[in-house]
C-alpha cells in the first residue's frame, strides 16, 4: 500500500516510524507547509519524498493520512478525495463547519472515496456507532486536562491558568459549538458526536483540572442498546507532552487494518 502523510509534527512522527517499519506499506511522500520540506523528509525518514501538495504527487497513491490539524485538513483534503483517494484523518472537529462537511460528503458520492476519522484520543466508538443503529437517547462527553493543556483555548480568557487551584468548568455547550471553539482539544468531542447522535446533540463540558495528571476523557450514553460509561486517562507521546499517543497509534491501527483479512 502507497501511503502519504500530510504533516511532520510528534503524531506524523511517531506514525511513520511505525509505517516504515512494516513490510506491507511505502510511505512515499509526505505534505508540508512552503519551505519546510527538507525539515518534513528528515522528520519523517525513509525515502520519503516532500511536497506542499497533494496535487503535485506523480505516483500512485492508495491512501492518504492526515495527521497536520485543522488547516492542514482544510488545505488539502478536498483535493485527495476530489481524486478518487480515502483519507484518515485525526481531524474531525473541523467538520463543525457544515459548508466543509457537505463538500467532503460531496466528493466521496463522486469519485468513491472515504473519509475515515480515527478514534483518536477517544475509545468506545465501536458501540456508539451500533448502538445508534437501534436508536441513541441520550450521549455526554466530558473532558479534563490539567490547566496549562488548555493553553492557547478560550479558557485561557475565563481563568487565570497559571493559578489555578481548583477544578473550573469553562465549556458546556454542544460538540459542535466544542469544535468550532476550541480546534486543538475538541476533536475528540467531535469525533464522539459524529458516531453518535451528531455534532448539535452531543452534550459536552470541558475541565481545566489541577488534580489530573493525565488527560481524561469520559463517554456517558443511552438508548435502545442500554447503557454505557466509558472512561480514559491517556499519557501523551514520550518526546511531546501535548501530543495523545493513542491517537498516534489509532492512526497506526487504521492504515494497517486496511491490509488484514481478519478484522475486530
Ligand atoms: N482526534 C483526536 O483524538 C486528536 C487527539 C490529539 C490531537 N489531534 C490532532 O492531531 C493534530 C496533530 O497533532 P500533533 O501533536 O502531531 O501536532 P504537531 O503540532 O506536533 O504537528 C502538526 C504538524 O502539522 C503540520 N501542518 C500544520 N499546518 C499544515 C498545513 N497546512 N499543511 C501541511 N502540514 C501542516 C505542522 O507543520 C506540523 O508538522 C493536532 O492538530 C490535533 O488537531 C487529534
Amino acid at each position: 500500500m502507497n501511503v502519504a502523510i500530510i504533516g511532520y509534527g510528534a503524531i506524523a512522527q511517531y506514525v511513520a516510524t511505525k509505517l516504515n517499519a512494516s513490510e506491507d506499506v511505502t510511505l512515499s511522500h509526505v505534505i508540508c507547509r512552503e519551505g519546510r520540506e527538507d525539515h518534513a523528509k528528515k522528520c519523517i525518514g525513509g525515502s520519503v519524498q516532500a511536497l506542499t501538495s497533494f496535487l503535485d504527487i506523480n505516483a500512485d497513491i492508495d491512501l492518504v493520512v492526515e495527521c497536520g490539524g485543522h488547516a492542514a485538513f482544510r488545505e488539502h483534503a478536498v483535493n485527495v478525495l476530489k481524486s478518487g483517494t480515502d483519507l484518515v484523518s485525526v481531524s474531525s472537529g473541523v467538520l463543525a463547519d457544515d459548508l466543509l462537511m457537505d463538500e467532503v460528503e460531496k466528493h466521496c458520492d463522486n469519485t468513491g472515496s472515504q473519509m475515515q476519522f480515527v478514534p483518536g484520543a477517544i475509545g468506545c466508538l465501536d458501540a456508539l456507532n451500533a448502538a445508534k443503529v437501534g436508536g441513541l437517547d441520550e450521549v455526554t462527553y466530558v473532558g479534563r486536562k490539567k490547566p496549562a493543556g488548555w493553553k492557547g483555548s478560550p479558557a485561557e480568557d475565563k481563568f487565570d491558568l497559571d493559578n489555578l487551584t481548583e477544578v473550573v468548568c469553562h465549556f458546556e455547550g454542544t460538540a459542535r459549538d466544542a469544535a468550532r471553539l476550541y480546534p486543538k482539544n475538541a476533536n475528540v468531542a467531535a469525533t464522539t458526536a459524529l458516531a453518535g447522535v451528531g455534532l448539535d446533540k452531543t452534550k459536552v463540558t470541558l475541565f481545566a483540572d489541577p488534580t489530573v495528571t493525565r488527560n481524561t476523557h469520559e463517554i456517558t450514553a443511552s438508548g435502545a442498546f442500554g447503557s454505557l460509561y466509558f472512561k480514559i486517562e491517556g499519557a501523551s507521546l514520550p518526546d511531546s507532552p501535548r501530543s495523545s499517543a493513542l491517537t498516534a497509534m489509532s492512526v497506526v491501527d487504521a492504515v494497517l487494518a486496511r491490509l488484514k483479512s481478519i478484522r475486530v
